[in-house]
C-alpha cells in the first residue's frame, strides 16, 4: 500500500452547494482517519467534487484528469474519486469514464455513502461506480463537516430544483426540490455555534421557496434561526419570482441577517426572460429591487447575468444594460450561455454567435463595474463589520456585512475568526480598504 494513502485532497468546482458538500467529504474522511494533504501532489486519494453548469466548468475538469492519469502513472497508488454533478449526466458521466482515471464514481445523491465506496474500493482493488438517479431522502444526515474556515458554515435548507429555467442543468442533476425539516435544520446550526461558527450561510437553489405547504416557509425558518443569536446569516440563492414582502419585513426585523442580497435577474429583457422560463418580468424584477431598497436602505444587491441566450438581439442585450444601469448592483457573476444537453435551450435556434456574445460580454462588464466601483467609494467614511478569514503581510482580510472582502492593516494581534467595526476609507471595484475602529 501506498505510504501516502491516509491523506486526502478535494478539489471543488461550481457553487457553494458544492462547497459545502466537499467539507462533508472531508468530514467523513477525517472520521475514516484520512489527514488533508499539504498539496494534490502529495495526497494518497485526490476527490475531484465536479460540476456541469457550463461547458468550461466540464472542460475543466476534464483537463485536470488528464494531468491526474500522468501521475497516477508515477504512483500507481493514487486513489482518484471523481464525483458530484458531472457523473448525474449521462454525457459528462461517459467522459469521466472515458479519462479512464477515476477509481471510484459517485453522484451528488449518495456522497453521504462516500465512506462505504471509499472502504469497497480499498478492499476489492476495483472500480466502483455508484450514481444514484434520485435522493431516496438518506443523505438529509447532519454531517460532521470539516469547515474551510473555521468560523463559518454553509448549511442546506433544501436540496434540488424544480424551476426548470430553460438554460440550467441543476433540476437534472440536483433532482427535485426538497426542503429539509426545521428542526433538523435548527438542530445543525446549534450544533454549529457551540462549534464556534459565527456566519452561517443557508443554501439552496431557491431558498425562496423552502418549506412544505401548511408547514414552515422560509421568512419563519429565517427568524428562529435568527432566534438562536447567530451572529451572522446570509443565504443563497434568491429566485426573484419567490421573493416575498414577508421576507423583506424580516431581513427588517433581523439586525443578524447580513445586509446582502443574491437576486440573479439573468436578463433586462422581457422577450428573454420567457425564453428562459423565469416567470417574471423586467419591471416586477425592478419593482422588487425597489421595495427591498425602500425597506432596507443602502443593502447591498449582486446578481447573475447570461449574455448570449439563443435569440437574444442587440435590442434585448441593450436592455440587459439599461437594467444594470437602473438597478445598480453591487457586483455580479456574469457567464457566457452554454449549451447544455437535456435543457430546454439546447433545441432554441437562433444561437448567437460566439464574437457576437463575446463582444456583449464585454460591454456588459463595462457597464457592471463602474457602478460598483460607486457604490463601493459610498462607504467611505462609514464604519462595517468584518469577519476576519485572514492576516497576510500584515493585512487582515474578510467581508464586510454586505459581503465585500474588506482590508485593513493590523494594530492588534488574534483578529482571525473575530467579527471587527472597521471604517471604510476607500471603495474599489472589488473590495474595500479601511482601518480598525
Ligand atoms: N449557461 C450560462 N450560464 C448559466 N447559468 C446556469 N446555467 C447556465 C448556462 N447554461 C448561470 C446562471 C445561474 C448561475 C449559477 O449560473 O446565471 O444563476
Ligand atoms: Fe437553475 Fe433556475 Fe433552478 Fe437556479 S432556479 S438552479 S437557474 S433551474
Amino acid at each position: 500500500m501506498n505510504k501516502h494513502v491516509k491523506t486526502y485532497a478535494i478539489n471543488t468546482f461550481g457553487c457553494q452547494m458544492n462547497a459545502h458538500d466537499s467539507e462533508k467529504l472531508a468530514g467523513i474522511l477525517e472520521n475514516m482517519g484520512y489527514l488533508r494533504a499539504a498539496e494534490e501532489a502529495d495526497a494518497g486519494l485526490v476527490i475531484y467534487n465536479t460540476c456541469c453548469i457550463r461547458e468550461n466548468a466540464e472542460n475543466k475538469v476534464i483537463g485536470n484528469l488528464g494531468f491526474l492519469k500522468h501521475q497516477k502513472e508515477k504512483n500507481p497508488g493514487l486513489l482518484v474519486a471523481v464525483g458530484g454533478c458531472m457523473p448525474q449526466q449521462e454525457a459528462a458521466a461517459k467522459k469521466i469514464k472515458k479519462a479512464g482515471v477515476a477509481d471510484i464514481i459517485f453522484g451528488t445523491h449518495n456522497l453521504h455513502m462516500f465512506g462505504e465506496l471509499l472502504q469497497e474500493a480499498l478492499d476489492t482493488g476495483g472500480k466502483v461506480v455508484s450514481i444514484w438517479s434520485s435522493s431516496d431522502g438518506s443523505d438529509d444526515i447532519t454531517a460532521t463537516s470539516v469547515r474551510e474556515f473555521p468560523w463559518r458554515s454553509g448549511v442546506n435548507i433544501m436540496y434540488g430544483c424544480d424551476n426548470y429555467c430553460s438554460y440550467c442543468v441543476v433540476p437534472f442533476v440536483r433532482g427535485r426540490e426538497r426542503s429539509r425539516d426545521a428542526g433538523v435544520i435548527l438542530k445543525e446550526i446549534e450544533l454549529l455555534l457551540a462549534d464556534g461558527v459565527k456566519e452561517i450561510m443557508l443554501l439552496g437553489q431557491n431558498v425562496n421557496s423552502y418549506g412544505q405547504p401548511g408547514g414552515v416557509a422560509f421568512p419563519d425558518l429565517l427568524r428562529r434561526i435568527a432566534a438562536l443569536s447567530v451572529p451572522r446569516i446570509r443565504f443563497m440563492t434568491s429566485h426573484p419570482k419567490d421573493f416575498s414582502k414577508e421576507l423583506i419585513h424580516t431581513i427588517k426585523d433581523c439586525e443578524n441577517i447580513c445586509r446582502h442580497i443574491h437576486l440573479p435577474v439573468q436578463s433586462g429583457s422581457d422577450a428573454v426572460l420567457t425564453a428562459m422560463n423565469r416567470k417574471y418580468t423586467r419591471v416586477a424584477y425592478l419593482k422588487l429591487l425597489d421595495d427591498i431598497r425602500t425597506a432596507l436602505p443602502g443593502i447591498a444587491v449582486t446578481t447573475d447575468i447570461i449574455v448570449g441566450f439563443p435569440g437574444e438581439s442587440e435590442q434585448d442585450f441593450e436592455d440587459t444594460l439599461s437594467l444594470v444601469k437602473e438597478a445598480r448592483f453591487s457586483g455580479a457573476f456574469t457567464f457566457l450561455y452554454s449549451k447544455r444537453d437535456g435543457t430546454k435551450a439546447a433545441d432554441m435556434a437562433d444561437v448567437v454567435p460566439a464574437h457576437v456574445a463575446k463582444e456583449r460580454f464585454q460591454r456588459l462588464l463595462d457597464t457592471i463595474n463602474p457602478i460598483a466601483m460607486d457604490l463601493s467609494r459610498e462607504w467611505e467614511g462609514k464604519a462595517t463589520h468584518v469577519l476576519v478569514e485572514k492576516l497576510e503581510n500584515n493585512m487582515y482580510s474578510g467581508r464586510g456585512n454586505n459581503n465585500t472582502p474588506v482590508h485593513f492593516p493590523k494594530i492588534s494581534e488574534g483578529l482571525v475568526g473575530q467579527i471587527v467595526p472597521v471604517k471604510i476609507n476607500e471603495g474599489k471595484t472589488f473590495y474595500m480598504l479601511g482601518e480598525q475602529l
